[in-house]
């Protein structure tokens, strides 16, 4: 396994518009978890390929207290969205930026695991608003796309000066 670099907003390739896996094979297993390791190490509880540069239609997620429960998602499609709740989201592309957002409550979502087995999942709570946060990725948006033009400058700002400080 190996750490993949992750892309940090405002770059551009986070705007890519991820395909679906068209064939789950074993590049797709070891990018599945090459991801999950990137995720654990970060430490995050989700990750998108998108993230990683890897435009394809794939997500890890693990929001256990442990760390034991990864869920991975080929090809995930929201079938329903149900209710709405506001709640506090950071993400691993956008480092020390959190903001409310609104999400639905529940959803049902359909994708392939690893076996390219088609699954559905009923979620709601933390792993709903993850699989939102996850799957908006992969349509090349990003949490803080959610919130008001005020409030993207300035974090827009907070990154850039950031980045000089770290450079
Ligand atoms: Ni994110």
């Amino acid at each position: 396994m190996a750490l993949l670099p992750i892309l940090r907003f405002p770059d551009p390739r986070l705007k890519k518009v991820a395909v679906p896996v068209s064939r789950i094979d074993d590049s797709i297993r070891k990018l599945a978890a090459d991801m999950a390791e990137t995720m654990y190490e970060a430490p995050g509880i989700g990750l998108a390929a998108t993230q990683v540069d890897v435009h394809q239609r794939l997500i890890v997620i693990d929001i256990s207290e442990e760390k034991k429960e990864l869920r991975v998602f080929v090809n995930p499609e929201l079938l329903r969205c149900e209710g709405a709740v506001l709640g506090e989201e950071g993400c691993l592309s956008v480092p020390g930026i959190y903001d409310k957002v609104e999400r639905a409550e529940r959803v049902k979502v359909k994708y392939l695991d690893l076996a390219g087995k088609a699954c559905t999942l009923e979620a709601e709570g933390l792993l709903a608003v993850c699989i939102q946060h996850e799957i908006d990725h992969l349509n090349g948006k990003v949490f803080v796309d959610h919130l008001s033009q005020l409030k993207q400058t300035r974090i827009r700002n907070k990154l850039a000066k950031q980045a000089r400080v770290t450079a």
